[in-house]
């Protein structure tokens, strides 16, 4: 970028420089009319071109490498919280190698807030929305604690199978069950939403549900429909009185929305916000 705008620097000094020398000339030879002057006007008109265009690239420049900067530490933001709580969870999932997931995980932070909660209350039957590396780490935590059952539930086959996969390397098929619910059209109410047609006997041999993983489905970019929002209306009967709600993605506007939805539905549920990367909101009806 250095190099355009001292080009153009260098054109407007020649070009003012020209300007004036040629009206100057013009005035010693007693040309002093209004054509005279004009080389002026279109120096300065040529010197405005100019400064404003490096005024211009100049602001793209230091935008641009603010956004770049700023992208960066989202990055590192983003890395430093995930790593941190993938230390954290280290001693609790000692089979799982690390790190594990990818963009759709659960981030180290979010996972070890999810594993300090599994710890401390020992849930008997957790029921997890969007299967992955969280379905690991509930596995091995409920192994630790030494009960409870782990019912994950995928709209995706093949990414179910994928979790099944894992569960099995991790010899956890007796605590953890992962379900193909593929996402269809269901009355809610007077609307219809999108949402996994969980097969009922699974739901039936489940009983009431003391812990709830919200991750899943997937919520469309930009897309002002809420994917998540029906999980509360239609699991609220299978929770038990003291269940806590994780909701994993918190920071999102989609995920903020859908947490007030369910407050304005039902005030008894309290909430907690955490800030890591993605954001967690914890809801329970306990004092
Ligand atoms: C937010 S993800 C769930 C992540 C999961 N709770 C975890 O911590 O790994 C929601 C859905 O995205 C899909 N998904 C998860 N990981 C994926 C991947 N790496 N590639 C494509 N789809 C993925 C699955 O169908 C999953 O149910």
């Amino acid at each position: 970028m250095k190099r355009p705008i001292t080009r153009s620097l260098v054109f407007g000094l020649l070009a003012g420089m020209a300007g004036g020398g040629a009206t100057a000339g013009g005035v010693l030879l007693g040309f002093g009319t209004f054509e005279s002057a004009w080389p002026v006007f279109v120096t300065c008109g040529i010197l405005a071109a100019l400064l404003h265009n490096t005024r211009q690239s100049i602001l793209g420049m230091v935008d641009n490498r603010t956004h770049t900067l700023s992208n960066r530490i989202d990055r590192i933001r983003r890395d430093v919280g995930d790593i941190h709580g993938l230390v954290r969870l280290g001693p609790y999932t000692g089979e799982l190698p690390l790190p594990m997931g990818g963009g759709w995980a659960l981030t180290g932070d979010s996972a070890a807030l999810l594993a300090r909660e599994a710890l401390a209350r020992k849930p008997e039957t957790v029921l997890e929305l969007g299967s992955g590396a969280s379905t690991l780490i509930l596995g091995q935590i409920l192994r630790k604690n030494g009960r409870g059952r782990l019912l994950s539930i995928d709209h995706d086959g093949a990414w179910a199978d994928e979790t099944r996969r894992h569960v099995k390397l991790l010899g956890l098929e007796d605590i953890v069950s992962v379900v193909d619910a593929p996402l269809n059209k269901q009355a809610l109410g007077e609307q219809m939403v999108e949402w996994y047609d969980i097969p009922k006997s699974a739901i039936e041999q489940l009983g009431s549900i003391d812990l709830l993983l919200v991750d899943g489905p997937p919520q469309k970019h930009g897309s002002d429909v809420q994917a998540r929002y029906p999980a509360l209306p239609f699991l609220r009967g299978s929770l038990s009185m003291d269940a806590l709600v994780f909701v994993d993605d918190a920071n999102r506007d989609s995920e903020k929305k859908m947490v007030e939805r369910w407050l304005a539905e039902d005030d008894r549920w309290k909430t907690r916000w955490f800030d890591t990367v993605d954001g967690v909101c914890l809801l329970s009806r306990g004092p």
